[in-house]
């Protein structure tokens, strides 16, 4: 199936679809200038070494590597704007009748374009809680707008005095139980579903997409990169291309 075929079947089966699932991973905010994790030239994992940074060991050994590190990333995304593939998403989920929107990035842009319900798996770069006992911590966050290295001592919980953590989940921890649950369920029944801007790595996130073809449904990738196995359609391009063009044609 060429391009146009693949877009084509793929409008024509979200204008009948029941349910469906988007599946967003950190290419859909690069073009708001929030930096992906794997691009090869200017992906954070080719700048940092994840070890040391988003890590439960990393913030043990040294909290303030890793709170200023995250303050730098906070700052980012307060100034970074949702972008057209954010938008169209929002369209997207107001113009079809059942739509699950499930992301992997700890930024907000999804829902300040207008995105409800959000199935947040990887946390939230804007809360925090406490290292120690878990209390969610309600002052101020920081940000650290100069270089990534400026350390920054985090809060203390106001409970247990314990160091304050970001609201992402570090390497190696559980996703949130019930939002895997439920992001795992509408995977097994949707009728299509777009897995955006992700390279599909990090589990168990990256099983959504296989269980939704597993259980028969359309599943689409959007990515620059041509990296997927032939069996999987992917449109090549960027977010902001197709994703416009898909909220197009429900209208
Ligand atoms: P990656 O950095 O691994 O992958 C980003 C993907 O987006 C790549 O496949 C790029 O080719 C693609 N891409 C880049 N720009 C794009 C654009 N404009 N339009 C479409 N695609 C584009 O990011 P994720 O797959 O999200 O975990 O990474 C998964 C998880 O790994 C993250 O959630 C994070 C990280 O460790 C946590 O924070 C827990």
């Amino acid at each position: 199936m060429d391009t146009h075929e693949l877009f084509a079947k793929t409008a024509e089966l979200l204008r009948s679809a029941r349910h469906v699932v988007i599946f967003t991973g950190a290419g859909i905010s690069a073009e708001s200038g929030i930096p992906t994790f794997r691009d090869k030239t200017n992906g954070l994992w080719s700048i940092y070494e994840a070890e040391k940074l988003a890590n439960r060991a990393a913030f043990q050994t040294d909290p303030a590597l890793v709170w200023g590190w995250y303050a730098w990333r906070r700052s980012i995304v307060r100034q970074a704007q949702p972008n057209k593939a954010h938008q169209a998403i929002a369209q997207i989920s107001d113009r079809l009748p059942r739509v699950t929107v499930i992301t992997q990035n700890v930024d907000d842009l999804l829902e300040r374009a207008g995105c409800k319900n959000v199935i947040r798996l990887h946390g939230d770069i804007n809360s925090a809680h406490c290292f120690t006992c878990g209390h969610r911590h309600s002052g101020k966050l920081a940000e650290n707008p100069s270089p990534a290295d400026t350390r920054l001592e985090p809060p203390q919980c106001s409970r247990c005095k314990g160091p304050v953590r970001p609201g992402v989940v570090f390497f190696g921890e559980a996703l949130p139980a019930e939002d895997l649950k439920t992001a795992e369920s509408a995977a097994l029944d949707c009728d299509v579903l777009l897995s955006i801007g992700t390279s599909g790595v990090v589990y168990p996130a990256a099983r959504l997409p296989h269980l939704a073809s597993q259980e028969g449904a359309w599943t689409v990738h959007i990515n620059t990169e041509p990296f997927r196995k032939a069996a999987e359609r992917t449109l090549l391009g960027s977010a902001s291309h197709w994703l416009p063009k898909l909220s197009h044609s429900l209208t």
